[in-house]
């Protein structure tokens, strides 16, 4: 670790056993369900990144593309000497190109769940802006937390990309921009979020060709044997992934292909043949539903970028 990291706070890490009780809890319910912030183990956070190559996966990419057009605007709405924190900051792969525009960027606090991953990355990113101060949060973004004032109290930009906003149920969604502007101290805020579209799009996106997607929902399972010792046939669930166009949504499930029971913490579970259990949604806004909901939430939408086919859109919310 090189001296800006160590300056700083040690942050927090998820307790260990917030996975298992989630697990035991989501499979004692009906429907079962699993929360999808448990995905990003390290293996899950690296066949994620490999989702976002996925030819069908459209919106990394045109999210990166409307982010490297636009920058210079949005750095001026961001204004000089800000401290960028992004929510579910991920492979840092995008906030370089804010960081290219910004004029003179004082700190970056990315914040994610996944602690060895994101200790990975903000190394290599600190090997490229060297004058940036990093302060790497190991945090679940979606619990209350503090982001401590650096030095210098520097004025805070958001960001919040890759319509991560999508996989919350829409209340949910609202409390955290309301949690997020508060976090922000009267900063604006930069969301990326994924449109109502053609249903075979969408569902092409979540279905891809290669099975990454499949095997990332999978590795919920293979993490529930490595880390709480259950004992999951992975082979035995088949990763489901419908549009529902009538709620704007992907839905994700892993669904039992056969009747078999599963042990997890000493607790057995019962599945039926071609019982699903829920492990995602992936909500789908229009331009209008998502400003809405931002205004609700106490932001003054402004800015909003989108591209051609409109697949994908970038909003800038004041604080
Ligand atoms: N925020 C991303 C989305 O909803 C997360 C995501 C993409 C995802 N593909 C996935 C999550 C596949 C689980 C499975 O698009």
């Amino acid at each position: 670790m090189d001296a800006r990291l160590a300056r700083i706070a040690p942050a927090k890490a998820p307790s260990g056993n917030s996975f298992a009780e989630a697990v035991v809890m989501g499979l004692a319910r009906t429907p079962k369900e699993i929360a999808c912030k448990y995905f990003y183990d390290e293996t899950g956070s690296r066949l994620f990144d490999q989702i976002c190559e996925l030819p069908e996966y459209y919106q990394t990419r045109t999210e990166r593309a409307l982010l490297q057009r636009h920058a210079p605007e949005i750095a001026r709405l961001m204004g000089p000497e800000v401290e960028i924190v992004e929510f579910g900051a991920g492979s840092l792969r995008k906030v370089r190109l804010l960081l290219d525009a910004l004029k003179n960027p004082r700190a970056y606090t990315p914040v994610d769940i996944s602690g060895d991953y994101l200790a990975d990355v903000v190394r290599a990113l600190g090997a490229d802006y060297p004058g940036l101060t990093l302060r790497p949060l190991v945090a679940d973004f979606t619990l209350p937390m503090t982001v401590p004032a650096l030095a210098g109290r520097l004025r805070r930009a958001g960001l919040f990309t890759g319509s991560t906003i999508g996989n919350f149920k829409p209340d949910v969604a609202m409390a955290l921009l309301r949690r997020m502007r508060g976090t922000l101290n009267g900063g604006g805020l930069l969301v990326g979020v994924d449109l109502v579209k053609d249903p075979r799009r969408l569902h092409a996106a979540y279905n891809d060709a290669a099975g990454i997607t499949a095997a990332f929902n999978t590795n919920l399972l293979v993490r529930a044997n490595r880390e709480l010792g259950a004992d999951f046939d992975p082979d035995a669930f088949a990763h489901y992934a419908p549009y529902n166009a009538l709620a704007h949504r992907i839905e994700m499930y892993l669904v039992s292909l056969k009747r078999q029971s599963v042990t997890v913490d000493d607790q057995r579970f019962e599945f039926a043949q071609g019982e699903p259990v829920h492990t995602e949604d992936s909500r789908k806004y229009t331009i209008e539903s998502f400003r809405e909901m931002a205004a609700r939430a106490g932001f003054s939408p402004r800015a909003v970028w989108t591209d051609p086919e409109r697949l994908f859109s970038i909003h800038w919310l004041e604080g």
